[in-house]
């Protein structure tokens, strides 16, 4: 496998015909599961917030030499305003063949414009306190680890199509999802297993990168 450089993305809205494109990469990113396939249609239709996706402005190879077609999308992310100027970040998902190559920088890029354009002062999001590739791009654009937190979730053993146990990173989960479902859910109980990190940053304050 080659290292390769920066892949150039456009970023734009998300469209119900990009559904496709986007479970392709996004349905199993966490030990065979993921929460996109049913955030999806939600997500698309949500007026809170943004959902955007990220793709590629000119032909390319992924990690494995596989053919990228010009105007592939290739990743995706939502950012959506919790109150008048605090914004959430949730949902960034890169195709695992093209991580590294700055993709979900310039998606990051794209969601802080559209919270500063919001009148957004603070960002947040949570991840994984193992999350490397999550931890390195939040620094990229300055965010700051504020604390460790306990998660709270379903009480009940979920299995991948593999049969193996989802290790469910609950801090790469949407909290707005879950605040959503959270009513009339069996059996709710706090987790360390997977404690995420929340981090922070000043929307006015990022810099910016092409
Ligand atoms: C996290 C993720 C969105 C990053 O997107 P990306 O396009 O790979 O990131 P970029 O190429 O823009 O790189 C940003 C930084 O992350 C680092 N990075 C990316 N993937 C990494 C990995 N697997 N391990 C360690 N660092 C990684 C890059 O080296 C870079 O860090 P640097 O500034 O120190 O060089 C992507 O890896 C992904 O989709 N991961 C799975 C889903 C996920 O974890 N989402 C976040 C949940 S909260």
């Amino acid at each position: 496998m080659q290292a390769q450089g920066p892949l150039r993305v456009g970023v734009r809205r998300a469209r119900a015909d990009d559904k496709d494109a986007v479970l392709a990469f996004a349905s199993t990113t966490w030990d065979g599961w993921d929460y996109i396939p049913e955030a999806w249609d939600e997500w698309l239709a949500a007026t809170d917030g943004t959902l955007l996706v990220a793709e590629t402005m000119t032909p390319d190879r992924d990690a494995e030499g596989g053919v990228v077609e010009r105007g592939r999308v290739v990743a995706l992310a939502r950012v959506t305003m919790l109150a008048p100027a605090e914004a959430w970040l949730e949902g960034i998902r890169v195709d695992a063949a093209l991580r590294g190559r700055d993709i979900g920088t310039n998606l990051q890029v794209a969601e802080l414009a559209w919270a500063a354009a919001q009148g957004a002062t603070v960002v947040r999001y949570t991840t994984g306190r193992d999350n490397e590739g999550s931890h390195r791009l939040g620094a990229r654009h300055d965010f700051v680890r504020l604390a460790d937190r306990r998660a709270y979730g379903p009480n009940q053993p979920s299995e991948s199509p593999s049969g193996r146990p989802i290790r469910r990173p609950f801090g790469c989960s949407s909290p707005t999802r879950q605040r959503r479902s959270a009513t009339g859910g069996p059996d709710w109980r706090t987790t360390r297993s997977s404690a995420p990190a929340t981090a922070s940053t000043n929307a006015a304050a990022w810099p910016s990168r092409s």
